[in-house]
């Protein structure tokens, strides 16, 4: 086996972990966040870190970011030339300033920009990958960009900046999180290195997401999420990822459906498909089933026994099995069917899937997804 490297940004995590802004004071800072984080203060909150810092502001990122909004923020920032640029939000925020900052460099060749990634969601683990995850509405298309220069330079988990996060998104991210780990521990690249990340990913998120489901400001279960989220970006950033997330971007891209919450209800179907169709995935998904608590006396009970426990996860988060109890418009379902599959089998997550998937195995899969009333058409 050829030898690989593993590295992470810098992760400055705990309460009050956005006081590492302090030395910034001075410095030429942008910041790309959305509406939101502007309008509750958040960015303000950065800012009080850094009074002496020149300050400019784009604010336009909405969900899944295109490549629209990263051509009018790196314009944004032309003039400006930022010596920083602090990606502030969500996974979509944090994908928008990565790809802001690299279309940027372009046009500053000569120019160093340090990104510092500031999550707000416990769920992308954007800030330590090097993934930016880029849509195309026009094709319904949403494309992972995967290379170096996207990997942010600094990481900061602050818990208190996810306090705010509703109740049906945490649950979303959450998932989003478990669905990173499970990926990254059955993927055909998990190593020694990501297989730590992602069971103690596992151990967490299972521990720690009906606490803040229960108690959504409950400050230490959110700092472990958090941590939780980063670990699992830090897996499948060394290990990749797998079918869940290909068929996800495939879906998600033409449907739009929450990211986090269109994994959750893959999860437990390709679970089952990977089990019969690669069994020597059975061996992580035995362990992932120990890591949460399952006991069971064979690896077949442990399977079964974890595909009940992320059903029952997502009965209790209020996450329907099927689009078709989800409530998405499947009038023209038919005719997405092909792009769908050749989508997903296209996505680079599918490569690094435990087995390859055939386009009827895939099509398959999207019968169970879209539900019951949809089989025949
Ligand atoms: N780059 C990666 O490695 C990676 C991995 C997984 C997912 N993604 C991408 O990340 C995106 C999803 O990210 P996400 O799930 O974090 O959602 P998101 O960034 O789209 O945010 C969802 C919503 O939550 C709001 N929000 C964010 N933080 C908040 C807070 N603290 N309080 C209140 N509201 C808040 C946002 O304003 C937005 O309306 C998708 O585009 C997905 O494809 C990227
Ligand atoms: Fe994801």
């Amino acid at each position: 086996m050829a030898s690989a490297l593993f590295s992470v940004p810098k992760i400055c995590f705990g309460p009050q972990a956005i006081s590492a802004l302090q030395r910034l004071n001075h410095k030429k800072v942008g910041i790309v966040t959305d509406a939101f984080m502007v309008q509750s203060g958040k960015t303000r909150d950065l800012i009080n870190e850094m009074p002496q810092a020149t300050v400019s502001i784009f604010s336009d990122v909405k969900p899944d970011p295109n490549v629209d909004v990263l051509c009018a923020g790196a314009a944004h920032f032309l003039a400006f030339r930022p010596e920083v640029i602090i990606a502030l939000g969500g996974g979509s925020a944090l994908d928008a300033a990565k790809g802001i900052k690299v279309t940027l460099t372009e046009s500053l060749p000569d120019h160093a920009i340090e990104l510092i990634a500031i999550p707000t969601t416990s769920g992308s683990g954007s800030e330590v990958t090097a993934y930016a995850i880029i849509s195309d509405p026009q094709n319904g298309r949403k494309y992972p960009l995967i290379a170096d220069a996207l990997v942010p330079d600094y990481a900061i988990l602050d818990p208190n900046l996810v306090l705010s996060v509703p109740r049906q998104v945490t649950v979303d991210t959450g998932m989003d999180v478990l669905t990173h780990a499970i990926e990254a521990l059955v993927s055909i690249n998990a190593n020694d290195f990501s297989d730590a990340l992602a069971e103690k990913a596992i151990a967490l998120v299972g521990q720690y997401l009906p606490v803040v489901f229960q108690d959504e400001r409950h400050i230490q279960a959110r700092s472990h999420l958090h941590n939780a989220s980063c670990m699992a970006g830090m897996a499948f950033n060394a290990a990749g990822l797998g079918l869940v997330h290909g068929m996800a971007h495939a879906i998600g891209g033409m449907l739009h459906i929450p990211h986090g919450k269109i994994n959750a209800m893959l999860l437990p179907l390709v679970i089952a498909f990977n089990a019969q169709r690669a069994p020597h995935a059975l061996a992580g998904y035995q362990r992932c089933a120990a890591i949460m608590g399952i006991n069971a006396a064979t690896a077949e009970q442990a399977l079964g026994a974890l595909i009940n426990h992320i059903h029952a996860m997502n009965r209790r988060f209020g996450i329907p099995a099927t689009l078709q109890a989800l409530g998405t418009d499947l009038t023209d379902f038919a005719a997405l069917r092909q792009p769908l599959i050749a989508a997903t089998l296209a996505d680079g997550c599918t490569a690094s899937n435990p087995c390859q998937p055939t386009a009827a195995e895939v099509d398959r899969l999207l019968t169970l997804i879209v539900g019951q009333a949809q089989r025949h058409r």
